[in-house]
């Protein structure tokens, strides 16, 4: 039986765009998921718990048929165990073992489909754990790759590498197409707020996708957001953390335009700069979910505490780990 955990992550700058070739800095933090694997004769049974903050119990056994007892929308379920069958698809491809069957467990303190890339992380856990379970070590490169491939496969061909590589890697990382590298960033304060909700990234990605392809400015805007992105990295270097967060503003003003942002997601931003962060946006697909300002002080989460339509806030770390093996009792043998 292995267990691997990978961290969740914010995007500084960049997402939507990114997979339009644009550059984004995503950052990993310190909220994790857990997978478990353990051989079984044959199958797959996984088992999941508290994968939105609030927490609730996800048991299903084998393919996606078992709708389970859950208070989440439909497509969200369906996505999340879209990414475990996907994931031990690929431990079984990268092991040559396709008939390897599979008990998988899930832990994660990562709110599902909020922006803080719970998908990717789950999937980098996964194949990570399955794999070694089946006696194989991937790099960390063929690791992100192959989740990657998870989230390209159940986001219908519409995904960038930025997720699921700086899961793996852990840290701040810089994206642009198939270019994955890690980058240095100065300690940056992140508060996280979370309305408790969620956006369906599939979708989000195909809206703005539609709306690129109607409307020139949209086309402009994703542009617009790779230039706030090149800013960002020059001020990252220079630890510039104040013209960091009025470029993360700026970011979010560019989201909004491309029909990503929410009320919900709204009002906390605004809630962050009123308290006087030093910038605040959405993170992630947008839709519902989370965003992150910068605060060294505690006035935004309190700020955030008392915003209608915000459920909580938390202060987040850099992650600096990636992907790491929690526990390692391996049987080895395929
Ligand atoms: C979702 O966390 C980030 C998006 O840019 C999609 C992706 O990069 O695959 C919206």
């Amino acid at each position: 039986m292995v267990t691997s955990s990978a961290p969740g992550k914010v995007y500084l700058f960049g997402e939507h765009a990114v997979v339009y070739g644009e550059p984004a800095v995503p950052c990993a933090i310190e909220q994790r998921a857990s997978v478990t694997a353990e051989r079984r004769p044959e199958g797959l049974s996984v088992h999941s718990s508290d994968l939105t903050l609030d927490g609730f119990t996800v048991e299903y056994s084998g393919d996606a048929a078992g709708r389970p007892d859950v208070d989440v929308p439909d497509t969200l379920l369906e996505a999340a165990m879209g990414y475990v069958n996907e994931a031990v698809e690929q431990a079984r491809d990268a092991a040559d073992a396709p008939d390897a069957g599979f008990e998988i467990t899930i832990e994660s303190d990562i709110p599902l489909g909020a922006g803080l890339g719970s998908s990717a992380a789950v999937a980098v856990a996964a194949i990570d754990a399955a794999t070694r379970e089946l006696g194989v070590e991937l790099s960390r490169g063929e690791l992100a790759d192959r989740a990657y491939r998870v989230e390209h496969t159940v986001q219908d061909g519409q995904a960038s590498r930025a997720d699921t590589f700086c899961s793996t890697m852990g840290g701040a990382v810089r994206v642009e197409g198939e270019d994955c590298r890690t980058t240095d960033a100065p300690d940056l304060p992140f508060v996280i707020g979370y309305d408790g909700g969620a956006g369906d990234t599939g979708a989000l990605v195909a809206s703005v996708r539609e709306l690129r392809e109607s409307y020139d400015f949209a086309a402009d805007t994703v542009a617009a957001i790779g230039d706030i992105v090149r800013s960002g990295e020059r001020a990252l270097a220079e630890a510039d953390v104040a013209e960091v967060g009025r470029l993360m503003d700026f970011n979010h003003g560019l989201l909004s335009a491309l029909g990503v942002s929410s009320r919900s997601l709204d009002a906390m931003v605004w809630a962050a700069r009123d308290a006087g962060a030093m910038g605040a946006k959405l993170t992630g697909a947008g839709g519902g979910g989370c965003i992150v300002a910068l605060d060294d002080t505690s006035e935004t989460a309190t700020a955030l505490d008392y915003t209608p339509g915000c459920e909580r806030s938390f202060r987040a770390e850099l992650d600096t780990d990636g992907v790491r093996v929690e526990s390692d009792g391996a049987g080895g043998s395929t």
